[in-house]
């Protein structure tokens, strides 16, 4: 109950700011042409930061490119890859790698709700795949390069929706049971927990951090790639709720740049304020085997 009501109380303290500048910065954006991963380019780039912007869809991405170019005169690069498949997160990874002698921030906000049960073509469920291992898999493949920026900075941009649990390590890819998108959307965001726990305990004593993020309830295109009647439900009796996108972008920004954060580690935020996630996103003993499962199923290995 101390939890729901800490929760609450967030949800209605404005986010922090910051006026750090970014300038001199690398900021990796994953997800960057839509909705979240959007306003936080736009942030990112009115505070200076030089932007390396990773899509799916070059097209969209070319045209954020060109806006963000004009908006704000940022130094924007884009680099291709779909995150329902893991060789593309790998090949963006090693094109970073060569491209970028430093990483200061990563921005991992490429996300999918689906109401339907999506299998990618490596057998994965789809909403496990693009929001939780192709993020985690770019996240350790980049650490060489935030490492090098001695106080590189991870952000997973998770959701309040991790709450409604769903994760199951018998049953990672939703085969046996019945599927239900919401409880997906939460099995995929509290394996994205779990992980951030384990790598923030991993990567202690090398400068580079790692936190998860509720954006807030913010209006994007999330679902969008539903049928009509989810369309609509969507457009006409939640996004008049919502605030505007801004609102996350301001709150990433804040994660990326704010100088008492640095150091800060392995926690989650509601936007800016830090939160005591669900208790089945805490549990330590399921975080060690999902992470055993995830290091297996990017192909990661100890040594890379
Ligand atoms: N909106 C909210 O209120 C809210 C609340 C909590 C958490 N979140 C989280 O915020 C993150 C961003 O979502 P959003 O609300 O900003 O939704 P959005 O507007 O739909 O943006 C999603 C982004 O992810 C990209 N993406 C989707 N599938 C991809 C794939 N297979 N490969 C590469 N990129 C892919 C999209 O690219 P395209 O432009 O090509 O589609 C887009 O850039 C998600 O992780 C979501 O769970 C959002």
């Amino acid at each position: 109950m101390a939890d729901l009501r800490a929760m609450l109380r967030n949800q209605r303290t404005p986010h922090d700011r910051t006026t750090a500048p970014l300038a001199g910065k690398t900021v990796v954006i994953a997800g960057s042409t839509s909705g979240v991963g959007l306003a936080a380019a736009r942030e990112i780039a009115r505070f200076g930061g030089r932007l390396v912007l990773v899509a799916r869809n070059e097209a969209k991405g070319r045209a954020v490119q060109t806006q963000l170019e004009q908006d704000f005169g940022a130094e924007v690069s884009l680099h291709l890859a779909d995150f329902a498949r893991l060789a593309e997160v790998d090949r963006v990874s090693r094109e970073l790698l060569d491209a970028y002698e430093r990483i200061d921030v990563l921005i991992n906000s490429a996300g999918v709700y689906s109401t339907r049960r999506l299998h990618t073509d490596d057998g994965h469920e789809l909403t496990f795949c693009v929001n939780h291992l192709a993020p985690f898999l770019l996240s350790v493949r980049l650490l060489p390069r935030m490492r090098h920026a001695g106080g590189g900075r991870i952000l997973q941009v998770n959701s309040q929706g991790h709450r409604f649990g769903g994760l199951d390590l018998r049953d990672l890819a939703w085969r046996r049971r019945v599927y239900l998108g919401l409880r997906a959307y939460g099995a995929s965001k509290t394996a994205q927990l779990l992980t951030v726990w384990e790598l923030a305990d991993r990567l202690q004593g090398s400068g580079v951090t790692i936190n998860a993020v509720h954006p807030g309830e913010v209006r994007t295109g999330i679902g969008l790639n539903n049928g009509p009647l989810y369309r609509w439900y969507q457009r006409r009796l939640i996004d008049p709720w919502l605030a505007d996108a801004r609102v996350a972008g301001e709150s990433l920004h804040t994660l990326a740049a704010a100088p008492e954060l640095a150091g800060v580690s392995g926690r989650y935020f509601n936007r800016t304020h830090l939160e005591k996630p669900a208790p089945h996103a805490l549990d330590r003993v399921v975080g060690r085997a999902l992470w055993e499962r995830t290091m297996d199923l990017t192909g990661l290995t100890d040594d890379g």
